[in-house]
C-alpha cells in the first residue's frame, strides 16, 4: 500500500487524475471502476481537462460504477447515473454503451444484480477501481456488517449513510433506503485500487481502515489485503496516519 498526503485539493486531484491518465496511455481500452460522492469530483475535473487538452481519450474505455440508489431513475438528477454524466461522462468521448451502472429502477433486483455481475465477470478484473470511504468505513455501499457479500447485491442503507448523503436531497426522508452495490469481490479483484479520502471528519475511519484490524465491521479495512492500493489523502484525512 502506498500512502500519499497532499497539502492542497488540487495536488491531490492532479495526482489522482495522473494515475488514471497513465493507465489510459498504456491501456487505452481499460476498464475503470468509478465512484460517486464528493471525493472523486476534483479528479474527474482534472480528467476532463486532460481530455480537452487532447492528452487522453475514453473512446475504448469501459466504466463500471460501484452503486446506484434503488427507485431512482436514470433521468432523476439525484441518481448516480446523472451525477456521473454531470461530472464526467457528458464532457468526454466515452460512448454511452460503454457506461455501466446498476439500474436502480430494475423491477427484478436479483436479475439486475446478476446482470451486473455477468458484465463484471466478462471483464474478469477491473484495471483500476476508484474508491472513497464512508464515515462508517463502507466502500461502494458495502456497509459494516457481520458478513460482507462477494457479488453485486441490494443493500439497506444505514441511517448514517442516508444522513450523510441527504445533502443531495431535499430531506432525509427523501433519501432512498436501499441501493444496489458492487460486492467486495469485484472491488478486491481490481488490479489496482485508487483509494481517496478528504477532510478531518474522515481521519478516524481512514486510520481504522488502513491500520486497524481487518474486519467486516469496517469494510475498507479489507483493502489492507489488496496487493496494489494507492491511497491519496489530504492533510485532514491523513491526520492520524503516521
Ligand atoms: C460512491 C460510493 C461511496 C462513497 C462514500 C464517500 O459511489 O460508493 O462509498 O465513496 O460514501 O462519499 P463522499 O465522497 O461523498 O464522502
Amino acid at each position: 500500500m502506498q500512502i500519499y498526503t497532499f497539502k492542497t485539493d488540487r495536488e491531490l486531484d492532479e495526482a489522482g487524475a495522473g494515475i488514471v491518465i497513465s493507465l489510459l496511455r498504456s491501456v487505452p481500452g481499460a476498464s475503470l471502476g468509478l465512484a460517486t460522492g464528493q471525493t472523486p469530483v476534483g479528479v474527474y475535473e482534472e480528467l476532463v481537462k486532460a481530455y480537452r487538452k487532447g492528452h487522453i481519450s475514453f473512446k475504448k474505455v469501459n466504466t463500471y460504477n460501484l452503486d446506484e440508489y434503488r427507485g431512482v431513475g436514470k433521468k432523476d438528477p439525484r441518481s448516480f447515473y446523472a451525477f456521473m454524466h454531470q461530472h464526467l461522462f457528458q464532457h468526454i468521448d466515452l460512448p454511452e454503451e460503454q457506461i455501466h451502472i446498476p439500474d436502480g429502477e430494475a423491477e427484478d433486483v436479483i436479475l439486475e444484480c446478476n446482470r451486473y455481475d455477468a458484465l463484471l465477470g466478462n471483464v474478469r478484473q477491473l484495471d483500476l477501481q476508484i474508491l472513497g470511504i464512508g464515515l462508517n468505513g463502507h466502500i461502494g455501499f458495502n456497509e459494516p456488517n457481520f458478513r460482507l457479500s462477494y457479488g453485486t447485491h441490494a443493500v439497506i442503507l444505514s441511517e448514517e449513510t442516508r444522513r450523510v448523503n441527504s445533502s443531495f436531497f431535499h430531506s432525509l426522508e427523501e433519501v432512498p433506503e436501499q441501493a444496489i452495490t458492487m460486492g467486495v469481490g469485484a472491488i478486491m479483484k481490481a488490479k489496482k485500487i485508487l483509494f481517496i479520502a478528504r477532510g478531518e471528519k474522515k481521519a478516524e475511519i481512514v486510520h481504522r481502515a488502513l491500520t486497524g484490524p481487518i474486519t467486516t465491521e469496517c469494510p475498507a479495512s479489507l483493502l489492507q489485503l489488496h496487493p496494489d492500493v494507492i491511497v491519496l489523502l489530504d492533510e485532514g484525512a491523513g491526520k492520524l496516519i503516521g
